[in-house]
């Protein structure tokens, strides 16, 4: 993909590839995991999966029955935290080495109850990506503003500010390799998601900081998923905005009857929008 995409294209990115992803938090257990597992198989049978990019992120203790029940695709796996360090005395942590031999294809970082209950920072997130990206990991980057950073007019300084920290030592050809999530949040475990034209707002911000930082060339390529109480109901409308390349949800998608829901969510989406299927 990256390739196919020349300096200039950075307003269309028609060829970026649509997902739908979800993280499990500290939900479904290896059992649940493995039932999930078969019936969202069953639910994929009707659907037009095509070459959506699709990954959950389970529990840790659930990733060796979810590497075994995923195996046949196009399902992939990943991790909602890891350490920087690849090993050493850093008890109840776990190593970007060691999710890769989970099997493990993703990551992700920054989700903000890991800010908000465990101290991460920016800073400590620019470590965790820099070692997910030299093991090979895709990092899910969650970028996102808090409610008061919003009511103060600042949600676009504070995603920059982000952005900038977290992806400080990647040179312009190493952008694309990771994930931007746009989590804003307020919008996580809310009532509702945030509007459209909010999200649009916040995505062409993100994209136009990549652009002037890392050039036009990253900023075509890069996809940046939104999050944050997505359901089928709210879903379409926000994966159909031009900056908005696919979903991540938590709670819709904690069965597999609502991932399937999602899944097909983003499946018309890319019909719609023209993006490969
Ligand atoms: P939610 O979670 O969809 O339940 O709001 C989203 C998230 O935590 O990424």
């Amino acid at each position: 993909m990256d390739q196919a995409i020349q300096k200039g294209d950075a307003i269309m990115g028609a060829s970026r590839r649509l997902i739908a992803a979800t993280g499990w938090k500290m939900n479904n257990d290896a059992a649940a995991t493995r039932r999930y597992a078969a019936e969202l198989y069953q639910r994929l049978a009707g659907l037009r999966v095509g070459s959506l990019e699709l990954y959950v992120l389970p529990p840790f203790t659930s990733l060796a029955a979810a590497a075994a029940a995923f195996a046949p695709g196009p399902v992939a796996i990943g991790a909602q935290n890891m350490h920087a360090e690849d090993a050493g005395a850093w008890t109840g942590e776990v190593s970007a080495p060691m999710l890769v031999e989970a099997g493990c294809r993703y990551v992700e970082l920054a989700h903000s109850e890991r800010l908000a209950h465990f101290g991460e920072t920016y800073e400590l997130v620019r470590r965790k990506l820099n070692a997910a990206l030299r093991h090979g990991l895709v990092p899910i980057l969650c970028l996102g503003e808090t409610a008061e950073d919003r009511t103060a007019g600042r949600a676009d300084a504070v995603l920059c500010a982000q952005l900038d920290t977290a992806l400080a030592d990647q040179p312009a050809e190493r952008i694309a390799d990771a994930i931007l999530a746009y989590e804003p949040r307020w919008a996580i475990g809310a009532a509702a998601a945030a509007s459209p034209e909010h999200v649009a707002a916040r995505h062409g911000a993100i994209r136009a900081q990549v652009a002037r930082r890392w050039g036009a060339a990253a900023a075509a390529a890069v996809r940046i998923i939104y999050g944050g109480s997505v359901t089928p109901a709210n879903g379409g409308a926000l994966v159909a905005l031009a900056d908005v390349d696919g979903l991540f949800v938590g709670r819709a998608a904690w069965t597999a009857a609502g991932y399937a829901a999602m899944i097909d969510v983003v499946s018309r989406a890319a019909t719609i929008k023209g993006v490969p299927t």
